[in-house]
């Protein structure tokens, strides 16, 4: 079974987008701007196809650690060694993901510039051509509002191009910035035709669900989703590798472990998307903003729903909050519709929420956890049997983080 990865990355960077734009101040879309322009420039260059595929994915994961940067930053470290960070740990996300060209440094070099002035100092020659792309893309969408320069402003933004680029970048990237620069590229960079022209611009990548680099894909959504709120710091890898625990219990074969691992990666993606003011509430939540934070399963719905191959792994992800009675949400859904593996998920996120540390809770004991998770279970809200399960194969976890599954502690594949 094929999946549109390209695809995966465009809704990872959506959400990514909005982070960044809560936590940095960036511009609406940034990363999605950056990759629909990198990439136009990349063909204008005659990049060959794989090179594309990188160059498109490495333009919208290129600030892909930015709340980690930003975390860091708020702790008063170094500036200068920030920066450094932000590039070497976006780097380490570009490189979970698998290319069939070689991407060295296409994150890592994303701040550099022509004449040695980056934050590593390397020149033109000594960091790739897609690397200085994305670079001038970003130089100049961090510095003119792209998004709102009108159609008949064009020979302006031009001007501005030439003065922003000039000096610091090589003359071959700043021609292709302004070749590829037209009335319909102003067009497609606008908020409302940007994700239509990312899906044009992104050049079409499949994976097959049985390949092993699912495993690692998720761990690095799990990463960043994890990253936006220091409450939730644990909560998407630890369920993540709760489920990969039970698949394994279960007999699940190494293809179907994956895609319950990559499910459990991408069950609160959708909480990118729910202010940070909410969702680190020190207290309980009023009725207003418990509706706020329920939103979170809408998104994950949404942008998981469009990715063709993901029908499964969308349905998983998205039914976490599905109760088999009725009451859950976002749809109310009941038993008949909720299979297997979506209750596996529910009961597993309802474990993690409760037995993790939260801002109105400590930690709780497997004991405590399993109390709160089997009355629910009487109460026929969650699956009776999968319940027990979980308390027989989480009982030697209690209080302890659940580890990377093994095989992926060594370095080898699943
Ligand atoms: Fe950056
Ligand atoms: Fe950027
Ligand atoms: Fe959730
Ligand atoms: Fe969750």
């Amino acid at each position: 079974m094929k999946a549109r990865l390209d695809m995966l990355c465009g809704a990872i960077s959506r959400a990514l987008d909005i982070v960044e734009e809560e936590l940095y101040h960036a511009s609406e879309y940034h990363c999605m701007r950056i990759a629909v322009l990198s990439t136009a420039m990349g063909r204008q260059l005659n990049l060959p196809e794989n090179r594309l595929i990188a160059l498109s994915i490495a333009a919208l994961f290129h600030d892909s650690a930015l709340t980690e940067y930003i975390r860091s930053e708020q702790t008063g470290d170094d500036q200068e060694e920030n920066l450094h960070l932000h590039c070497e740990l976006g780097q380490r996300n570009l490189e979970t993901l698998p290319f069939a060209t070689d991407i060295s440094g296409l994150v890592l070099y994303h701040h550099e510039h022509a004449d040695g002035t980056g934050p590593f100092g390397k020149r033109k020659g000594e960091f790739p051509l897609e690397a200085e792309l994305i670079a001038l893309a970003d130089h100049i969408d961090v510095r003119v509002p792209l998004q709102r320069v009108l159609v008949g402003n064009l020979p302006w933004l031009l001007g501005r191009v030439k003065e922003l680029a000039q000096g610091s970048f090589s003359q071959e990237v700043i021609d292709a910035l302004l070749t590829v620069l037209d009335e319909q590229m102003l067009v497609s960079l606008r908020n409302d035709y940007i994700h239509a022209s990312l899906d044009k611009a992104l050049p079409s990548w499949s994976i097959d669900l049985h390949d092993p680099a699912i495993i690692h894909i998720s761990q690095m959504i799990a990463r960043i989703i994890d990253y936006k709120s220091v409450f939730t710091r644990k909560h998407t890898i630890q369920i993540a590798n709760r489920a990969y625990v039970m698949a394994d219990y279960y007999g699940y074969d190494d293809s179907q472990k994956g895609q319950i691992y990559l499910a459990a990666a991408l069950h609160d993606i959708g909480k990118i998307a729910i202010p940070l003011a909410v969702l680190e509430k020190p207290g309980q939540l009023d009725s207003q903003e418990f509706k706020v934070i329920q939103r979170h399963v809408s998104y994950t719905l949404d942008w998981l729903s469009m990715i063709p191959g993901f029908e499964d792994i969308c349905q998983w992800a998205s039914n976490h909050h599905e109760k088999l009675d009725g009451s859950g949400y976002p749809l109310g859904k009941t038993a008949k519709d909720l299979d297997f593996n979506s209750r596996l998920l529910a009961c597993i996120d309802i474990y993690q929420a409760v037995s993790e540390k939260r801002p109105y809770h400590d930690a709780r004991s497997h004991e405590d956890t399993m109390a709160i998770l089997q009355s629910m279970a009487n109460n026929g809200l969650v699956d009776m049997r999968i319940t027990a399960d979980i308390d027989a194969v989480m009982a030697p976890y209690s209080l302890k983080d659940v580890p990377l599954p093994t095989c992926l502690q060594d370095g080898c594949h699943v």
